[in-house]
């Protein structure tokens, strides 16, 4: 698969509001019991990867009271059936989109993009074929803040000439999350943590009912797109990366899911690409045929 193949409409969400089932108007939702426990962790584990430890039940509990309740339904158990039986999976996304954790922020752990900007964009431009273009892919990019800091980095290291070779791909499983990145619309605050120079640069200020909101300008949305992906899918892309950001994604998944989908990332990088992980991440407990380069940055 290339990235941009798969790319999905996300426009309107599955599971349209239906009036509330089961849930009293006061008192408690019912306690979602261990086997229904189990069985949505199995699920959920098989489909997206992500282990949920027993102390994330009331997590889940809280999460689920909400679809249940959504579509009208009577009990925990029924939700899961529901979920199963789907055949047009649309219902396991819907519960994806609810379980996955989606904590992002522009210029999160500066000190990678300053190790993009510093240390690998000279290194391409002394590599041998200069006109050679740059891939590089945001691996669970969430609402977007991640892949456009990317774009604001390059935009700022490179000249135009440069840049008409760059390409940032995003992907994410969570269907909502990526309707936000695409969307490019963000709450001001959000965008505190950039210098000023860049908000003024990259961002267009809201007005009327968009007061308070900053969108991010075409000429760093266009360095992006943004793709569907599961991690957990097998993915084979035609063209290799230069450089995977998967930041804060396998901290979710066990030890040997990570090591499934590091190995996954490893064959999706060009030899010499780069694997950067979040800032409490590790390969160090892993089998893997990256090379370590400083902590959480590695190579192929
Ligand atoms: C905590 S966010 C990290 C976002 C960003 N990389 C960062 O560091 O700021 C983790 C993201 O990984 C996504 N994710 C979790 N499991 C995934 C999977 N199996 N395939 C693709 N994305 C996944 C979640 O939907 C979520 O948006």
């Amino acid at each position: 698969m290339k990235p941009g193949v798969g790319l999905i409409g996300v426009g309107p969400l599955a599971g349209q509001p239906t009036p509330p089932g089961w849930v009293p108007a006061a008192g408690p939702p019912p306690e979602l019991s261990e086997a229904e426990f189990f069985n949505f962790c199995r699920l959920i584990h098989r489909h997206a990867g992500i282990h949920l430890s027993p102390q994330k039940k009331a997590l889940l509990q809280a999460r689920l009271v909400k679809l249940v309740q959504d579509r009208g339904l009577g009990s925990y158990q029924e939700y899961y059936r529901r979920v199963v039986e789907d055949k047009s999976g649309r219902e396991l996304t819907c519960l994806l989109d609810a379980v996955s954790t989606n904590q992002t922020a522009f210029w999160r752990e500066p000190a990678h993009f300053v190790y993009l900007a510093r240390e690998i964009v000279p290194e391409w431009r002394r590599a041998k074929g200069r006109d050679s273009s740059r891939w590089l892919w945001s691996a669970g990019c969430s609402s977007g803040e991640e892949p456009y800091t990317l774009a604001m980095v390059l935009l700022t290291a490179l000249d135009p000439e440069e840049l008409k070779r760059i390409r940032i791909f995003a992907a994410d499983l969570n269907t909502q999350m990526l309707a936000q990145a695409q969307r490019g619309i963000y709450p001001e605050d959000r965008a505190a943590s950039l210098p000023p120079e860049w908000r003024r640069r990259f961002f267009q200020k809201g007005h009327g009912r968009w007061t308070g909101y900053l969108r991010v300008k075409p000429e760093v949305r266009e360095l992006v797109e943004f793709f569907h992906l599961n991690l957990m899918d097998p993915f084979d892309f035609q063209e290799k990366f230069d450089l995977i950001f998967c930041r804060n994604v396998m901290i979710y998944f066990d030890r040997q899911t990570q090591a499934a989908v590091v190995e996954k990332l490893y064959r999706s990088l060009k030899r010499g690409g780069y694997l950067f992980l979040g800032h409490s991440e590790s390969l160090s407990n892993l089998r893997h045929r990256f090379t370590y380069v400083k902590p959480t940055i590695y190579r192929k």
